[in-house]
């Protein structure tokens, strides 16, 4: 398999910084953006939006990877591929109608992925698994960086791993929670192909060499 992608996620930025904590990715070796959009219905917090998003686009040179934390994700999609989303992942449990949800994400020129609670069992993709250019496992409960990694997480990656080779599929596997160099190499022998990481690099003293590690880490 090839290298593991690392996506920080900017929730754990310095909001007050985020040029400079922008830059800081773009001369790291990290991978792509990891934004979080919250509203505070889906999830219990609220985040940023468009503008915000919009600004970090300006600035960014790697892709900027949209996890939607909202109701109905289906009335915003336009608007964030507009503002520089590369990829869109909405949640299983926001959407009524995921298919077409995620056509309208690909309609809108982003790659379109989905992702699951905890609590949500990786069946549920089953037939909609070639559609998916990503599905991100939570590995916490959303909503809150800062979050203890929940142990069930490396099944479900199994799985979901198990599904996507029977299938043939090249569908990457994304994990988002509490993820660290203590679990990053185990992630990755599970199945995983893309690790968001937020207060472990970005409450490091040096963010920078903790991505190094990160990647290190990862054998
Ligand atoms: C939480 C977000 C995560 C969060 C991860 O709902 O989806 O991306 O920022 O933060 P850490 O790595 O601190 O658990
Ligand atoms: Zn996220």
């Amino acid at each position: 398999m090839s290298q593991v992608l690392i996506a920080p996620s900017m929730l754990a930025a310095d909001f007050g910084n985020l040029q400079r904590d922008v830059e800081m990715i773009n001369n790291s070796e990290a991978d792509w953006f990891h934004i979080d959009v919250m509203d505070g219905h889906f999830v219990p917090n609220i985040s940023y939006g468009m503008p915000v998003i919009e600004a970090m686009k300006k600035h960014a040179t790697k892709p900027l990877d949209v996890h939607l934390m909202i109701e109905k994700p289906e009335r915003y999609i336009e608007e964030f591929a507009n503002v520089g989303a590369d990829i869109i992942t909405v949640h299983h449990e926001s959407t009524v109608h995921l298919h077409r949800t995620l056509t309208q994400i690909e309609d809108a020129g982003c790659k379109a992925g989905v992702v699951l609670n905890l609590t949500t069992p990786v069946s549920v993709l089953e037939d909609i698994l070639p559609k998916c250019f990503m599905v991100l496992i939570m590995s916490i409960n959303p909503g809150f960086g800062g979050q203890k990694f929940e142990e069930i997480t490396y099944q479900k990656v199994r799985k979901l791993r198990a599904m996507i080779d029977e299938q043939g599929l090249d569908t990457l596997i994304e994990i988002d929670g509490g993820v660290t160099n203590n679990n990053a190499q185990k992630l990755k022998e599970a199945g995983a192909n893309v690790l968001v990481a937020g207060s472990y690099i970005f409450r490091a003293e040096n963010p920078t060499n903790t991505i190094a590690n990160l990647r290190q880490s990862l054998v």
